[in-house]
């Protein structure tokens, strides 16, 4: 087992790519559906499922360009959790291409795969370890006593962090995705010209999970009580930056301060408990330029590792995917053509 292609379509990226032994990323091809769904301000799960057969085949193909499909030895796909057309379309391919090269074909948890997204830049990781993924989807926190064992520590109550970015910047009128432009106005404005009434939760017996509901009504109730008028609906990104008047800006900051706060102060919990040798990170959220260097002083603070991955590893992408199902497929893990999408499955 050597050479592994990854495919993702769990939601509205469509990915492939190819990874050897784990580890050395040969192609890492990602169409992204974002502009179909930027209209509706949301993924449209119909239009997902689409995109992903409509590109499918040529995003493989590109993937495959270099080793061609005689040099792969095994195929890892996401199969859960996600949307269940978007997964189903991903999953039948790798099903027809593991049957037609008759090469073994392993399903990967969505999760699992963001947690191998720091292996390209950082290699393989101690034990025992944490893991926090922020995404759109998802905020959890893990314990990783062992290889390829995954405790879940805590997660979010009500929305992902990513969803509440998404959430305040519609509110603002600054369109979708909301988490790059908050990022970007957050850093031209000051959290304290924008207080708003919130504290990060913590929850009776459950210390490591997370909840941003409270923010999501301490900004719309800051939105009314300011009367912030959202910018106009269509703007173009530059626009936005070039437009946005002071009050959103200091909002964006005040809002992503209490983003970090709650993200960082969780895993600060955590990292006191159970004293990890490294903490991992990844998911669309990690991105953001207030949260990488907060995971950095944190870690700095705390002496023990961060993984930090690149941006085009945090966002989802097929080389995680190929990574992770390397790790399975060198112990013999297989799945077999029963193998079903599993929209909510946990790790
Ligand atoms: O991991 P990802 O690509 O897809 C999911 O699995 O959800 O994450 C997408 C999420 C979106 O909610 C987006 O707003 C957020 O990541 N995001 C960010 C940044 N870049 C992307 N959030 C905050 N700051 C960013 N720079
Ligand atoms: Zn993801």
């Amino acid at each position: 087992m050597r050479t592994v292609l990854g495919i993702e379509t769990s939601c509205d990226e469509t990915a492939a790519a190819v990874v050897i032994e784990g580890r050395q990323v040969i192609s890492n091809i990602i169409a992204s559906q974002m502009e179909f769904h930027r209209p509706y301000g949301g993924v449209v799960p119909e239009i997902a499922s689409r995109q992903h057969l409509e590109a499918m085949a040529d995003v493989v193909a590109c993937a495959v360009a270099e080793t061609g499909f005689d040099g792969l030895d095994g195929i890892a796909v996401t199969y859960g959790p996600g949307l269940v057309g978007a997964l189903l379309v991903g999953l039948s391919y790798a099903k027809a291409l593991s049957l037609a090269l008759d090469v073994p074909l392993v399903g990967v948890h969505h999760i699992e795969g963001h947690l191998f997204s720091t292996v390209f830049e950082y290699g393989d990781w101690d034990y025992p370890a944490l893991a926090l993924i922020v995404s759109g989807g998802h905020t959890d926190l893990f314990y990783l006593p062992a290889a390829l064992t995954y405790e879940r520590l805590g997660h979010t109550r009500d929305d992902a962090a990513g969803e509440a970015y998404d959430k305040t910047a519609r509110r603002l009128g600054l369109g979708y995705p909301g988490g790059p432009i908050l990022d970007r106005l957050a850093q031209t404005g000051r959290a304290e010209a924008a207080p708003l009434v919130y504290r990060p939760p913590l929850i009776p017996d459950a210390p490591y999970d997370f909840s941003f509901s409270g923010l999501k009504t301490a900004v719309l109730r800051y939105i009314r009580e300011q009367q912030i008028v959202p910018l106009p609906e269509g703007l173009t990104r530059d626009a936005i930056l070039a437009q946005a008047p002071d009050n959103i800006r200091h909002l964006a900051a005040s809002f992503q301060q209490a983003v970090v706060n709650t993200l960082v102060g969780v895993l600060e919990r955590a990292i006191v408990a159970y004293r990890p040798r490294v903490v991992l990170t990844g998911g669309g959220v990690v991105c953001n330029s207030a949260l990488r260097q907060a995971l950095a002083e944190l870690a700095e603070r705390m002496g023990v590792g961060i993984r930090i991955p690149h941006p085009k590893y945090t966002t989802d992408n097929a080389a995680m995917i190929a990574a992770a199902g390397y790790a399975h497929l060198v112990r013999g893990e297989r799945h077999n053509w029963s193998l079903e999408p599993a929209p909510s499955l946990r790790l």
